[in-house]
């Protein structure tokens, strides 16, 4: 703090100076011309500079200037003619922390240099507030982190517990319809009976079926995962999902059919993810006719493509799938998307729709159902098109 740089063409003056700021206890560093005070400046770093204005070659106001873009702190004192109001405004202008005119006084000098001073002091304290409050924040921000960390692990483990206890019913059932299947197997071969052998052999299809469309739901579920976005074409993500299920369809009596809008081109959608919403949707739409406790009526499950152009002209593909079946109370559709929310007991794993949810909002899309109890529900899947 006490190293002082003093710059001034006028020899006597800076002799003089130096012997008086010395002997106030400062370690005087000085220069004839701006160049060499420049250079002392790098060298020496020191916080109070004090220099005359009018130099010949490079001037007190281009040192300010140059000390100022320097990025170096330091309190720059020009020294002005009498009477030079310019200069004196021009280097306030350009930063300088004050100025003395000539003839210097020693008092205006002292003064001059306490301000200077505290001036320092104040910004120096300023910098390290600064910094302790930037620590602060950095310590408290680390701190928040971990303890969001700990408790998403404890929401992760407590989704396991829940998920193993939901799902150990649904597994069992698996389970019972792998070994039914086993021991038609079995006994069609001792008995040397295909249809037994058969019927066991679809049996255990069925149930491989099933478990592996639970692990694939477990999968994207308990992933945090962007789109696998590729050109392809929505009706046929539709006639996919459609074919997988005919076969479940034909053997509960329900009439399964689609109706796919001819304009919808090509887009730019994540295949098997929409393939999964729309297995999910359809067969939910199979199993409402099959719960429904009225068993009369005959039941349809309609699977319908469309584009919408909405009144800013962004272009929208709508997914529905329509269905007969039981319908929905309120009670239902308020939980539908809840994690294990299912009516189907061990035959449910209430995981369809929120894996379904998961990958439409994954898309930047929306979902929303109509239903009423006993007759029906249409489900919408609305995405913004991107051209594919
Ligand atoms: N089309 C539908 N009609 C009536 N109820 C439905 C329909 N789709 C879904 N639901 C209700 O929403 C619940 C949750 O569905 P989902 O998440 O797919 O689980 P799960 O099919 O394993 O029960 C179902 O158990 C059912 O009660
Ligand atoms: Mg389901």
């Amino acid at each position: 703090m006490n190293k002082l740089l003093l710059i001034d063409d006028e020899r006597p003056i800076l002799e003089m100076l130096d012997l008086s700021l010395t002997s106030e206890g400062y370690q005087v560093f000085t220069a004839e011309n701006g160049n060499d005070g420049m250079e002392i400046f790098e060298r020496e770093k020191p916080k109070l500079v004090i220099t005359d204005i009018k130099m010949p070659g490079v001037s007190g106001l281009e040192v300010l200037k140059r000390i100022r873009g320097s990025g170096q702190e330091a309190e720059v004192i020009i020294i002005t003619g009498h009477g030079d109001m310019d200069s004196s405004i021009a280097a306030l202008q350009n930063g300088a922390s004050d100025f003395i005119t000539k003839p210097i006084k020693d008092e205006a000098l002292m003064v001059a240099l306490e301000r200077a001073k505290e001036k320092i002091i104040i910004a120096q304290k300023l910098r390290d507030y600064t910094e302790n409050l930037e620590q602060t924040v950095q310590e408290r921000t680390e701190d928040l982190r971990q303890a969001q960390q700990e408790l998403l692990k404890k929401e992760r483990l407590a989704t396991i517990g829940e998920t193993v206890t939901g799902l150990a019913h649904y597994i069992k059932n698996i389970l019972n319809g792998l070994r039914g299947g086993m021991y038609k197997i079995n006994s069609g071969m001792n008995r040397d009976k295909p249809i037994i052998l058969k019927d066991g052999w679809e049996m255990a299809q069925r149930n491989v079926v099933k478990i592996s469309e639970l692990v694939l739901d477990l999968l994207s579920y308990s992933k945090e995962r962007e789109p696998q976005r590729k050109s392809c074409h929505p009706n046929e993500i539709v006639l996919e999902a459609v074919e997988s299920l005919q076969l479940l369809a034909d053997n509960n009596a329900v009439k399964l059919s689609y109706s796919l809008d001819s304009n919808i081109r090509d887009a730019c959608l994540d295949p098997r993810g929409m393939h999964r919403v729309l297995l999910n949707l359809v067969s939910n739409a199979i199993d409402a006719c099959i719960y429904d406790p009225d068993q009369s009526k005959p039941f349809e499950v309609e699977v319908k493509t469309r584009v919408e152009v909405d009144g800013r002209g962004k272009n929208f593909i709508l997914f529905e799938v329509i269905d007969n079946g039981c319908g929905m109370n309120r009670e239902v559709k308020q939980k539908l998307f809840n994690r294990f929310f299912s009516t189907k007991k061990e035959q449910g794993t209430g995981l369809g729709l929120l894996i379904t949810h998961k990958i439409i909002q994954e898309h930047g899309g929306e979902i929303s159902v109509d239903s009423e109890e006993g007759k029906g529900a249409t489900f919408r899947v609305r995405l913004e098109k991107e051209p594919g």
